[in-house]
């Protein structure tokens, strides 16, 4: 048994104005502390789906997942926003950063709002722990409007750092950035797993992918060890599905700079 995260059997169909679609059919998933998981797949395969199921911001169908040995399968709201704001740190693609804020202020949020009072001295040293640990302590006064992407997502991941989780969740914390600044991101992320911090990074990127201890696939709603078929003759569509990383480049959308979004907050900091 794992002291982090156990998922067995997990199924999830999802309902929308068509016919019911299985994305999730049979998911088995081990992540110890301090241990980094890539996540690949082809767009639509379910890998946000997967994400926040782990997240509790949904429930399986079917399924047990366990974290830290206890069986949340079926977790009530409550515990779920209790248990979201006191294990876990999530980070998007775009940053949810709240604009009106200082790099800082929108660290502390994750303080004022999760669970435990902290006096305002200790969420300041918290806070300016957390932007030091991304490397932008030195930013802590300015707005999102006068930060890069890339300084813009390590505020996103102080944030998510902030609580000290035991569980990063990343869902293509990389999409909106350039190659530098998103191997940076991957970088402070990473890093975190140093302190024991479990990471799942979902991504269509198969360099960030490679600098994870394990590399997997959701295809066909399962998670299989991911093979980097790079370099090899790729094989005509007509004849076998694409190869994910090719098809994700191809579907997948990635915004332009969108960091001052504000909507979207609901639920992240509860
Ligand atoms: N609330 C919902 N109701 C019905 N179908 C949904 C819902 N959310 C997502 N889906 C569908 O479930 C499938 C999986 O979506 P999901 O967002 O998990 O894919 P993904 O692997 O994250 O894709 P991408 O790489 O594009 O982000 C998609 O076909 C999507 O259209
Ligand atoms: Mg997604």
């Amino acid at each position: 048994m794992t002291d982090l995260l156990e998922l067995h059997g997990i199924t999830k169909t999802l309902k929308g104005q068509q016919a019911p679609r299985t994305i999730l059919d049979g998911v088995d998933l081990t992540v110890d502390s301090g241990e980094s998981v890539a996540i690949l797949g082809r767009s639509g395969s379910g890998k946000s789906t997967l994400l926040s199921l782990i997240g509790l911001f949904d429930r399986p169908d079917t399924g047990r997942y366990l974290l830290g040995g206890r069986d949340i399968s079926r977790v009530a709201e409550r515990r779920a926003a209790a248990l979201r704001s006191a294990e876990f740190g999530f980070v998007f693609q775009r940053f949810f950063l709240l604009k009106h804020l200082t790099a800082a202020q929108n660290v502390a949020m994750a303080l004022v709002n999760g669970q435990g009072w902290l006096p305002r001295r200790k969420r300041r040293a918290r806070t300016m722990a957390a932007l030091d640990q991304v490397g932008i302590a030195h930013l802590a006064k300015h707005r999102p409007a006068r930060l890069s992407g890339g300084e813009q997502q390590r505020v996103a991941v102080a944030r998510a750092l902030v609580r000290e989780p035991r569980l990063l969740l990343a869902d293509e914390p990389t999409g909106a950035l350039d190659t530098e600044t998103g191997n940076l991101v991957i970088e402070v992320m990473r890093a975190a797993t140093d302190r024991g911090c479990g990471l799942i990074l979902v991504t269509h990127d198969w360099d960030h992918a490679n600098k994870m201890q394990r590399v997997l696939q959701l295809t066909d709603g399962t998670l299989n060890p991911a093979i980097d078929t790079r370099g090899t003759t790729p094989t005509p569509a007509v004849a076998s599905p694409p190869e994910p990383a090719a098809a994700a480049s191809a579907s997948a959308t990635v915004p332009g700079r969108t960091g001052q979004d504000d909507a979207g907050l609901d639920g992240m900091f509860r």
